[in-house]
């Protein structure tokens, strides 16, 4: 059965490019990225790594550790970093994991064998303090990701869990949010004493509010 929202992420040992890191203890209590690259020295995942290192300050900002995995070894790793400098401005200053015996991608469920055999899915999971999976995606081998939309979904992760609000479609840090079903309007006027409106009684629209 497929990793889903909730579950423990599964624990490892790996190589990377930043030495040997045991997963949970790595984590240690910080937010996480971890996501899968279909092979080295392809041309998508080379921009997709350029675009993350470029991201790293965001990353940062929001106390998430970014780690990347591709089933290659620990020279190719090197060899591509400076190949992903040279060509998009950035060389990944995260681990890259070296999983050529695909222990990691097993675990985590990355090879999706009716796509391919051979090469891991883009996948990506958000993994909260609590080492609990946040979100999963999946994208094939010919589709890039948008890690401009992670940043966003750390963003409603980390506000939804720290107040009872969620956020609506296409929601960006800043704009209003809404105040879950499970609040009352009791308790609702309380924790949001500047009040909000209600186009709808299920339907509550606040500011969001300061973390
Ligand atoms: C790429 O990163 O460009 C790529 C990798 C595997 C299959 C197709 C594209």
């Amino acid at each position: 059965m497929s990793l889903q929202l909730g579950d423990t992420a599964p624990d490892f040992t790996a190589q990377t490019t930043q030495g040997t890191i045991h997963f949970h203890k790595w984590i240690e209590g910080s937010w996480c990225v971890l996501f899968s690259h279909p092979k080295n020295f392809t041309p998508v995942c080379t921009t997709e790594l350029g675009y993350t290192a470029k991201l790293t300050s965001e990353f940062d900002e929001r106390g998430v550790k970014v780690i990347a995995l591709s089933c290659d070894s620990l020279e190719a790793h090197d060899s591509w970093s400076r190949d992903i400098e040279e060509t998009q401005g950035y060389a990944p200053d995260f681990p890259l994991i070296a999983d050529h015996d695909r222990k990691v991608a097993t675990l985590y469920g990355m090879i999706h064998p009716n796509a391919s055999d051979t090469v891991t899915v883009r996948s990506v999971f958000v993994i909260g303090p609590d080492k609990k999976i946040k979100l999963t995606l999946n994208y094939p081998a010919s589709t890039g990701r948008n890690f401009d939309e992670i940043l966003r979904v750390i963003d409603s992760l980390q506000l939804t869990s720290k107040f009872q609000v969620a956020t609506p479609v296409n929601w960006k840090k800043g704009e209003d949010v809404i105040i879950v079903p499970a609040v009352a309007d009791e308790a609702a006027r309380t924790r949001f004493p500047g009040g909000w409106k209600a186009p709808k009684p299920y339907l509550r629209i606040v500011a969001q509010p300061e973390s």
